[in-house]
């Protein structure tokens, strides 16, 4: 199910550190870590879905918006801190945009990257789902 996972966050006068286990705060192993970062003001990543693959999105620095789609409704996430992320599970239409200047999006996933598992036609995930 699509939500918003709170890491943890250990504060230190030295600074603070948050941190993600694959199958403890993220319901799977990390396979894969990409991030998207130097993203032109109004440019837009994403519009796909994946067949098998789960996500897991951090806002590193800076802010964005990720709109999900589940097949019934769309949801829009504003990600503006570290100390949590967006669980997006396969089968979900997804596209990130409004990327502030110097923004970083973290992405975690359970599998490696392979063009099969897109999904990149919205009417064919309508269908799909
Ligand atoms: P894509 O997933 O379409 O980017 P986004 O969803 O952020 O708009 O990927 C863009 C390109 O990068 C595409 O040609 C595939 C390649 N790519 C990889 O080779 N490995 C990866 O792990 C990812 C995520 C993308």
């Amino acid at each position: 199910m699509i939500r918003l996972v709170n890491l943890p966050k250990i504060v230190d006068d030295r600074g603070n550190l948050s941190l993600i286990e694959g199958d403890n705060q993220i319901p799977f192993e990390i396979e894969r870590v990409y991030w998207i970062y130097d993203v032109p003001g109004g440019e837009f990543r994403g519009s796909h879905a994946f067949k098998e693959t789960d996500e897991f999105i951090v806002a590193i620095s800076g802010s964005f918006d990720v709109i999900l789609h589940d097949g019934k409704e769309e949801k829009k996430f504003y990600l503006n801190r570290s100390y949590y992320g967006l669980y997006v599970p396969k089968l979900t239409w997804r596209r990130l945009e409004n990327f502030s200047t110097n923004s970083l999006a973290l992405v975690l996933a359970s599998k490696r990257y392979d063009e099969k598992e897109y999904i990149r036609d919205f009417n064919q995930f309508l269908n799909n789902i």
